[in-house]
């Protein structure tokens, strides 16, 4: 395992849903006391080179980071970037989970993501066990792991791949046979009248345009097992953990499945068998576990009245036209393409206000009363109160993912400056093909967007910007994207594009 990660290091970026205000929240919604996440102690377990801790202690400095990484040039890679960006409040340790132990001190949130299907049995074992160790009474634990029953239908991909690589042990040559064999079956297409490969065809498609190192950990790795989430769940409770809720909280709810589904699963009294069946019906292929101290006493009721407590943020994106005067169904797009409808004014107005302040986050208090004042502005005074309302909207946004929640609201936006520019963390970053946002996102690079992010010194305003990248490409130092010629105002448009998109995403600030 080591040897491989050392030779194809694993390409780790931000995961929001292992952010500890994230996992705050849903331990608060749950009944737990949960810690401070603003000044609290995080342990990531299997942190690569940082990409997912890194920019946690960035941007919250009260919260004290430790990783644990066994790929020992994985982990100098993170520790060079820690020194680069003078980081104090985050080490990374060259140590295996099966040697680590109390002497780390007490942890409020530990993160172990994409470790535990890709370990041996032992180091599973471990890895629960420094969670009950080493976690803070009322912490939270996130452990993700790929799931039985879904799994086994990427897993058939997996076979090939490791079929068609197994007398090839340079991992650089594995890696590009397994390419070729994607290729080919991307070229084949699907077969009419076979539905299963249609099936691969979709999973070939998003492997071809996933990093190497994701391909090569998670197809050709050598350990790579799924397992049920009962099993899991009995694996926790062995090593004195219980299951809270996935950190993707709509994928608890039966009545996310339909009416039919939901009738089944509402006789299921046991949390266990409930959450397992869950799965089968989702032929679910993946987890984020959320565990607590088997002993901590877990309100399964979720109070809507807990909502108000907390600040709110989201990408989200109001029609032109918002109807606050009536319940007529609108539709917002959210954050990667997807949408959510809403229907109640004082959501609506609201979800427009989220969007408008995104990446900063808006107590709910502040929330409806500005939500209140479009609404009673617009002709909707019958709506403008009814807090209820908003909650149960807001509360449907939140687990769906459109929308996230913190404990207190913060302003993450970089203040405005003449020229754009990055902060060294965004700088470090950019350079190895991703800028990490305030929200704890992986903004993901292209050619192009890496040698437009070189240049946000704050010295270079757009035009300046994007004539600097015209004649780079006129030199041939800067590779166009296949199959597209940039002329000059396309370059413009896209230098254009790209930093609205930074803007949008809180990595500069707004012009001016
Ligand atoms: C798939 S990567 C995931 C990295 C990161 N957590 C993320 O999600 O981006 C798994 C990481 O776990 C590390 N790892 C595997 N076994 C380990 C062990 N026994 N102790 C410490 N780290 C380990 C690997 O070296 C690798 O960096």
């Amino acid at each position: 395992m080591a040897d491989s990660y050392d030779a194809i290091p694993y390409r780790s970026l931000p995961h929001p849903d292992t952010h500890p205000t994230h996992l705050a929240v849903l331990g608060r919604l749950f009944g737990l006391a949960t810690p401070d996440p603003y000044a609290c102690r995080v342990l990531e377990l299997g942190c690569a080179a940082g990409g997912n801790l890194i920019p946690l202690a960035w941007h919250l400095p009260e919260v004290e980071c430790v990783g644990i990484e066994r790929s020992v040039s994985q982990a100098e890679e993170g520790r060079r970037a820690i020194a680069a960006l003078g980081l104090r409040n985050i080490r990374i340790d060259a140590t295996d989970i099966l040697d680590a132990g109390p002497e780390l001190g007490r942890f409020d949130y530990i993160v172990c993501h994409g470790v535990f299907s890709w370990v041996p049995d032992a180091v599973r074992r471990r890895l629960l066990a420094l969670c009950r160790e080493l976690l803070a009474p009322a912490g939270i634990a996130f452990v993700s792991f790929n799931t039985l029953p879904g799994w086994r239908m990427r897993g058939a991909l997996r076979e090939m791949l490791l079929l068609e690589c197994r007398d090839e042990v340079v991992p650089a040559a594995r890696l590009a046979r397994a390419r070729a064999l994607l290729e080919t079956l991307a070229a084949a297409g699907p077969v009419p009248g076979m539905p299963a490969t249609e099936h691969v065809q979709a999973e070939v498609r998003y492997l071809l345009g996933a990093h190497p190192s994701y391909l090569y950990h998670e197809y050709l790795a050598d350990t790579n097992e799924p397992l049920f989430f009962s099993d899991f769940a009995e694996l926790a409770e062995a090593a004195g953990l219980q299951h809270l809720v996935d950190a993707e909280l709509a994928t608890a709810f039966p009545s996310t499945l339909g009416p039919t589904a939901a009738q089944w699963l509402a006789g299921v009294d046991d949390q266990r068998a409930l959450e397992q069946r869950i799965d089968f019906v989702r032929v679910r292929s993946f987890r984020k576990a959320l565990l607590c101290h088997a002993d901590v006493e877990v309100r399964r009721e979720i109070a809507l009245g807990d909502l108000e407590a907390l600040a709110y943020f989201g990408d989200l994106r109001a029609p032109p036209s918002l109807v606050l005067e009536g319940t007529e169904p609108q539709t917002f797009a959210t954050a990667g393409g997807g949408s959510a409808e809403l229907r109640h004014p004082l959501a609506k107005a609201a979800a427009a206000v989220l969007g408008e302040r995104f990446p900063d986050s808006v107590a709910f208090a502040e929330l409806a009363a500005v939500a209140g004042e479009r609404v009673r502005a617009a002709g909707g005074a019958a709506w403008a109160d009814d807090r209820t309302g908003l909650l149960v909207e807001l509360f449907s946004l939140f687990a769906g993912g459109a929308i996230r929640a913190e404990p207190r609201a913060r302003r993450v936006r970089p203040p405005a400056r003449p020229a754009p520019a990055l902060d060294p963390l965004g700088a470090w970053q950019a350079a190895r093909g991703h800028i990490p946002t305030p929200r704890h996102q992986g903004l993901e690079l292209d050619g192009f967007a890496i040698a437009l992010a070189g240049r946000l010194t704050g010295e270079l305003d757009e035009a300046a910007l994007g004539s600097g990248l015209r004649a780079a490409l006129a030199q041939g130092a800067l590779a166009t994207p296949p199959g597209r010629a940039l002329d000059a105002a396309a370059v413009q448009a896209n230098v254009e594009r790209l930093l609205a998109l930074f803007r949008r995403h809180g990595v500069i600030g707004p012009s001016g």
